[in-house]
């Protein structure tokens, strides 16, 4: 038996933490077709600012609203996105590689990405599901 439902507010909060999930992932993706196709990394690095900073505001987001509801493993969460950032950031510091070796090392990046945000939708779901939306 439910006990309590979620505010609201906090449950829209929810579904926009979804929103940009995929949005993040449409830009690796972005990203990554990029770098198949340009030749100039003033381009790609641009992008790549605008992916991290992407990321570290839906971090903060994400973050936040942990912190709202509660979230029993909220340090173990931020502590993922700190590495997931310093990975981005080693990424964004390797200067003398191969454009084919970007490409390769971006996917990897994207692929860590990617999967932290499919994980954390599926127990966004479940705490979602378990608890209900006044909606
Ligand atoms: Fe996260
Ligand atoms: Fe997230």
């Amino acid at each position: 038996m439910k006990t309590k439902m979620l505010p609201d507010s906090l449950c829209t909060k929810l579904f926009t933490i979804e929103q940009e999930h995929r949005r993040i992932a449409a830009f690796a993706d972005k990203v990554l077709e990029e770098m198949g196709r340009c030749d100039g990394s003033e381009a790609i690095t641009g992008l790549l600012n605008r992916f991290e900073i992407l990321c570290k505001l839906h971090f903060l987001k994400e973050e936040a609203i942990m912190k709202e509801t509660g979230y029993t493993f909220l340090d173990d969460h931020k502590r993922l996105h700190e590495l997931l950032l310093i990975n981005l950031d080693k990424f964004k510091q390797c200067g003398d590689v191969s454009a084919q070796e970007t490409v390769l090392l971006f996917r990897n990046i994207r692929e860590d990405i990617v999967t932290h945000l499919l994980n954390e939708g599926v127990l966004l779901n479940d705490f979602i599901r378990l608890n209900g939306c006044v909606r």
